[in-house]
């Protein structure tokens, strides 16, 4: 094992020449502001998979019967139920497609479920739970007749603590990402839904994200080797697992529009990660014509924004070629055969609210996955003296605005295509949260709140429960025993976040913990929520970071509070003590020269690598979450599996695999250890690899499992490494390079913990 790893440090001459990663000056680094042009788009054909391969020969035999016109209707969108539908081709039979949202639940139906969000599914750290989210999003698509679902989410990754989307994503770590990507991706598209991942690339704010009358929509400056490192890490994941579509983002990266950006589309996504299917604009994302089509945008949504007729011109002049033509309609068309929809997918079956129709209900037994999902995510993150499980109380105080319904959620009944929207939020602070705001946010059949199901609990054990969800300083009656706070923070796609906390609930935090000497705080946020005016009072004995969790929110909480589950869940992003620790990645920082400019001058180091450079110490570190029950770390071992590996990944082949050459997935390494569950309860727990890899920072997440233990018992986990995974981008070749040097290994319960931490040092290893 140690002979692997020491042979890779033979090889390996040390040439790594920063790309001007954490970089100060940024006139120093070359073409900064521009983005390099890479032209033309390539052609899908299929690549070496067969069943690509097959699905572009049925395109293309369609093709070659069709129109200009007809291909032109083809790629773009047209009115219609859905809130995106691409142009039939009747003359053919081919019909229109259907788009819809969101990533956590189709918005704006009924009978169809609301599932926790991305940032809650990143919170269970389970590829299992991934897997089986996935799957049920997509058999409630395809009932619904929907061809393409707008998700996963993978931008914003999370670099801008106060995001209003980061809660769309599962969590601020590519790797973490990734793997929520891959597995969503596989559960959808098993279904026969095209998955869309999105957005390509760099939509980390929503300040000032589209332009207006201020001027352009801000530009994400970006070093290429942070690109792949970090931003576009996760999306080779969901193209690696076969996704047929990418959704090109709002913002411009090196000033110009992410979809017209041939750096970004031809360049990295067609190119260097062969993507075969189409890219959708993100709903208006269309800036130019001619510049959008040669730049690798394949189909623009909702209306014909700048093609339609324009294209038809286009192409007739030949600014646009009939290839690049030719090949928008493949990919689209390409997508539909290589997920069987011409083979008895179901009619669209969405309807606005307000027009009567037929009910198509989907939802299947989801309602249990969400429950689980919903502990699953949950993360407790302080458990004094074991105040956590309750024991069956009889008498239960219960406090604050989010532990009921708000009043009506059913607002805005127009907005985004036709849908309804919940609007549970903070700004109200008057109901559950259980989404967020936006496209991303699901809309529930019903809504079990927080108190409904903790009543139901203390009714079962003949108790008694008072409540206060509105008082600022509610009454405590003093002999419950418990407080149970419940508070939230909201975030919403269009605007960033003000900040990471209220004073409302902060003070009324603090006004229950006054009085009551067992306070246990849950909180539902959608995003990083700061804790430290309140967390070290002495009467505050539990406190839980419980996300996002759709429709079935209060049976989740109560399950863990009563110790059914225990908790888990890990949280997938950073809290720190304060918000200024976040630094220049608290707000969207920008300057306006001549339009906003976000220079990403931290490079790879965002949350917790930002942390771990600066020695800030967070409130609670990224992976980090208690048990009910505590485990023992031992026996780390490193098992090599190919040590002549090459120093660069071998080109053996000439045909593209999507997400990237093959051999990049290819497992060199297999960290064990062993976990032993040394406590009294039985508990799922998340062992996590942290490499170190030579030259990048200095701890980066490389495995994680989930696994159950009973008490006494012992299990030994593994990890497989892949090549990715040991590498970083080089930017001269413009490839992975595994590192000569010593490369650290560190698994444990969270990326800070040290007494759980267990550490391989190979007398070898260098
Ligand atoms: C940044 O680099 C440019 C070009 O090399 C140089 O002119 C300028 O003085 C540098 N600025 C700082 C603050 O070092
Ligand atoms: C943006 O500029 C940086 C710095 O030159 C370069 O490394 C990167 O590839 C560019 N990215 C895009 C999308 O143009
Ligand atoms: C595609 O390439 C990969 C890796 O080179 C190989 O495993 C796979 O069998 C190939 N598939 C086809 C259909 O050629
Ligand atoms: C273009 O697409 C629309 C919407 O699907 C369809 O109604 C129309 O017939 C199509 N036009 C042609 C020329 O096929
Ligand atoms: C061409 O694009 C412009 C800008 O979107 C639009 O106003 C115009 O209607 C388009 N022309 C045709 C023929 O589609
Ligand atoms: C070709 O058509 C496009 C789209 O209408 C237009 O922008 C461009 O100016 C035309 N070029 C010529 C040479 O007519
Ligand atoms: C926890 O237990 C210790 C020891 O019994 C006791 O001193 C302390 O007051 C308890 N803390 C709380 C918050 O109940
Ligand atoms: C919440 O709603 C209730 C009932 O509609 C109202 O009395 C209360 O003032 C509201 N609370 C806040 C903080 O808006
Ligand atoms: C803790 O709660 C008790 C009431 O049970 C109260 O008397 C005490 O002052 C509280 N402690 C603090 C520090 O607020
Ligand atoms: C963050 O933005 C807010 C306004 O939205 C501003 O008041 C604050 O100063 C900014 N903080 C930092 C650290 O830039
Ligand atoms: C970003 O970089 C550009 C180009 O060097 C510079 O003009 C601008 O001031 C920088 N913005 C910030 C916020 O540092
Ligand atoms: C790989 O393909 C490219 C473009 O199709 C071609 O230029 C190149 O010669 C090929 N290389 C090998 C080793 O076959």
């Amino acid at each position: 094992m140690a002979k692997l790893l020491s042979v890779l440090g033979a090889l390996l001459p040390l040439l790594h020449q920063a790309d001007a990663v954490g970089y100060t000056n940024v006139s120093e680094v070359p073409y900064y502001g521009l983005s390099p042009p890479v032209y033309p788009t390539p052609e899908g054909n299929g690549g070496n998979s067969s069943s690509w391969q097959a699905a572009y020969a049925r395109a293309y035999s369609l093709i070659s019967q069709m129109t200009l016109e007809e291909k032109v209707n083809v790629t773009h969108g047209h009115g219609g139920q859905c809130v995106g539908n691409s142009g039939a081709v009747p003359r053919l039979g081919l019909p229109q497609l259907c788009f819809a949202d969101a990533p956590d639940g189709i918005r704006g139906q009924e009978f169809v479920s609301s599932f926790p969000a991305q940032i809650m599914v990143g919170a269970s750290f389970d590829r299992d739970l991934m897997y089986r989210y996935g799957k049920a999003l997509g058999e409630e698509y395809r009932g619904k007749g929907i061809n393409a679902a707008l998700l996963p989410v993978a931008g914003p990754l999370g670099r801008v603590a106060r995001g209003g989307r980061n809660w769309e994503g599962f969590g601020a770590d590519p790797y973490l990402s990734g793997a929520g990507m891959e597995n969503v991706v596989l559960g959808l598209q098993d279904q026969g839904v095209i998955g869309t991942a999105k957005h390509f690339l760099l939509n980390e704010e929503e300040f000032r994200r589209n332009p207006g009358e201020l001027g352009e929509a801000m530009s994400s400056n970006v070093d290429d080797r942070t690109i792949h490192e970090l931003y576009a890490f996760p999306f080779m994941d969901a193209l690696h697992a076969g996704v047929a579509s990418i959704m090109c983002s709002y913002q411009r990266a090196n000033n110009s529009y992410a979809c017209q950006n041939s750096k970004l589309m031809n360049g990295i996504l067609k190119s260097e990660l062969g993507f075969q299917g189409y890219v959708v604009s993100d709903w208006g994302g269309q800036h130019a014509g001619v510049a959008s089509a040669n730049a690798g945008l394949d189909l623009v949504m909702p209306d014909a924004g700048y093609w339609g007729g324009n294209l038809t011109q286009a192409v007739n002049n030949g600014s646009v070629t009939d290839t690049r033509l030719d090949d928008m309609v493949a990919r689209i068309l390409a997508s539909y055969y290589y997920l069987n929809q011409d083979q008895g997918y179901p009619e669209p079956g969405v309807y606005p609210y307000n027009v009567e129709h037929e009910i198509i209900d989907v939802r299947g037994d989801h309602a249990s996955l969400i429950r689980e999902i919903g502990a699953a995510g949950t993360v407790l993150v302080k458990n004094v003296n074991n105040t956590l499980p309750l024991k069956n109380p009889r008498y239960l105080d219960i406090f604050g605005y989010d532990a009921k319904l708000p009043a009506s959620p059913w607002t805005n009944p127009s907005r985004f295509g036709g849908g309804y929207e919940v609007n549970f939020g903070w700004n109200t602070l008057n109901g559950t949260l259980i989404t967020g705001g936006g496209s991303g946010s699901s809309t529930p059949p019903y809504v079990i709140s927080p108190f409904q199901a903790l009543q139901d609990r203390v009714l079962k054990d003949r108790g008694t429960v008072r409540w206060d969800f509105d008082a600022e300083n509610p009454i405590v009656f003093a002999n419950a025993e418990a407080c149970i706070v419940f508070i939230n923070a909201y975030a919403s796609e269009s605007f960033d976040r003000t900040t990471l906390q209220d004073d409302f609930s902060d003070r009324l935090v603090q006004n229950v913990a006054a009085n009551c000497s067992n306070t246990i705080v849950v909180m539902h946020d959608a995003g990083i929520r700061v804790v430290d005016s309140w967390i070290d009072h002495p009467n505050i004995t539990a406190v839980l970071y419980a996300m996002l969790p759709g429709q079935e929110s209060g049976n989740a909480i109560a399950d863990v509070l009563y110790g059914d589950v225990s908790p888990s869940g890990r949280l997938p992003f950073t809290v720190a003590k304060k918000e200024s620790d976040y630094g220049l990645l608290l707000n969207s920082t920008i300057s306006f020269e001549p339009f906003p400019q976000s220079n990403f001058t931290e490079g790879l180091y965002i949350d917790y690598r930002y942390f771990d450079k600066h020695n800030i110490t967070p409130r609670y570190e990224f992976g980090y979450g208690l048990s009910y029950s505590s485990f023992d770390y031992s026996d780390i071992s490193v098992e090599c599996h190919d040590d002549t590996a090459p120093e660069y990944v071998p080109s053996t082949t000439n045909t593209t695999t999507q997400g990237g050459d093959s051999a990049l997935w290819e497992a060199l390494y297999t960290v064990k250890a062993s976990i032993t569950n040394s406590g009294e309860v039985a508990a799922h727990e998340v062992p996590q690899l942290y490499l170190g890899v030579p030259n990048a920072p200095g701890r980066q997440l490389r495995g994680f499992e989930r696994v159950f233990v009973k008490p006494g018992e012992t299990q030994e986990v593994e990890f497989k490494v892949t090549r990715r995974d040991l590498s970083i981008w080089d930017v001269l070749k413009q490839d992975w390079q595994l590192q000569k040097g010593r490369y650290s290994v560190d698994v444990g319960r969270a990326v800070e913990i040290l007494d759980s931490r267990i550490r391989f040092t190979g007398s070898k290893v260098r």
